[in-house]
């Protein structure tokens, strides 16, 4: 009973969340490890592959076109992401708010 309830609770908090795209959650769960949560670049995994920081205007100059291909496609070391066009864009608009 209790676990039945905790369910219906997770779902009913969980479904209205992927219903939209929520690029900062998108960007906390996908590329945080990598990328760290100020976009920085200083986390363990960020400095061992070496990325750049996305708040930096090498990064920030890129068009929504150049970063979309980065998320679809990979690039070098970061796999591609496999999120969908409407998350993508979410995540590409939460970028430009980190510099
Ligand atoms: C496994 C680690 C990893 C993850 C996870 C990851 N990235 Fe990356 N990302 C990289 C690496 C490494 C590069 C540099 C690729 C290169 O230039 O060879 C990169 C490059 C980029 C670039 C292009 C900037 C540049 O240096 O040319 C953007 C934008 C980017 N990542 C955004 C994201 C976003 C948004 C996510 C989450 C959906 C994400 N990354 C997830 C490792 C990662």
């Amino acid at each position: 009973m209790t676990k039945t309830l905790a369910c219906s609770l997770l779902l009913a908090v969980a479904l209205p969340m992927a219903a939209f795209a929520d690029g900062a959650a998108i960007y906390k769960t996908k590329c945080t490890p990598c990328h760290g949560a100020d976009g920085s670049g200083q986390t363990p995994v960020g400095k061992s592959l070496k990325v750049r920081d996305l708040r930096s205007a090498e990064v920030q100059k890129l068009s929504d076109g150049e970063i979309t291909k980065v998320l679809t496609d990979g690039k070098g070391k970061m796999p591609a992401s496999k999120l969908e066009a409407a998350d993508i864009k979410a995540v590409i608009a939460f970028i430009r708010t980190l510099k």
